[in-house]
């Protein structure tokens, strides 16, 4: 395990895009599984900006999110699907048939098998980008969620709800499940970089890289993946 400590956000967002940009180069056709949330805001606009300054190309990518809310249109500009057009995807030169994110208009069951099919032909990941929860989970893989799950249906928790219902104007329009590619398609990852910022994260980062491993705490699995990169700010590695 590596831990890296970044001292200002543009630090930690160089340190983020050259990690991504190191996949980027060295495959013909890298595979990229990608988060949403506030913390992969900063990485997302560097790697817009080194493509706009001719520094990076994603145009040989393929990109796989990780989770997508159950019920919302693509086109809701609190799906996933939206984030990563309006943050990266518009403003890059991957190809918008190589983005992938699981089909929240499909019944769920049949988008997990969807999801799980199309990254079994094309997976696993060259680098797996993850946020981590307040609570540990990681993608949307909540407290007790199977580390063997592949892609699923899973119902949000109590601090999801609350930490992501901000977004929502009328909180009670937030989805209560969401698809996410589970643990052990997280873990057949190549690589796997933990972005972590702020000090509302030190406590639960400091848990998941110390704690038993336990599906309680879906973070702790991370301990077990033999390249785990984490890309902290001082405030998120102030327990370390
Ligand atoms: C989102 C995802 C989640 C977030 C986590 C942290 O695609 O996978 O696990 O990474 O909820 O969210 P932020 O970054 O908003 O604190």
């Amino acid at each position: 395990m590596q831990i890296l400590v970044y001292n200002t956000p543009q630090e930690w967002a160089t340190a983020a895009a050259e990690q991504v940009q190191g996949v980027l180069s060295s495959k013909p056709r890298p595979v990229l599984m990608l988060p949403t949330g506030s913390t992969p805001i900063a990485l997302y606009a560097e790697l817009v900006r080194r493509y706009q300054a001719g520094e990076l190309s994603m145009a040989h990518a393929l990109s796989f999110n990780l989770d997508e809310y159950v019920g919302l249109s693509i086109d809701d500009d609190q799906s996933y699907h939206y984030f990563m057009r309006h943050h990266l995807f518009d403003h890059v030169d991957i190809r918008p048939e190589n983005t992938h994110l699981p089909d929240p208009t499909l019944p769920p069951d049949e988008a997990c098998r969807a999801y799980n099919a199309l990254y079994d032909q094309y997976g696993p990941a060259d680098i797996a980008l993850l946020g981590l929860g307040h609570n540990g989970h990681i993608g949307f893989n909540e407290p007790g969620t199977p580390f063997t799950n592949r892609t699923a249906v899973i119902p949000l928790s109590a601090s999801t709800l609350e930490a992501n219902g901000r977004l929502f104007g009328d909180r009670t329009d937030m989805p209560t499940s969401a698809l996410s590619v589970g643990p052990s398609m997280i873990l057949e990852s190549r690589r796997v970089l933990m972005l972590v910022k702020g000090q509302d994260k030190a406590s639960i980062l400091k848990t998941i890289l110390t704690h038993p491993v336990t599906e309680d705490i879906p973070g702790t699995v991370l301990q077990r993946h033999p390249d785990l990169v984490v890309i902290a700010d001082t405030a998120a590695a102030s327990l370390l």
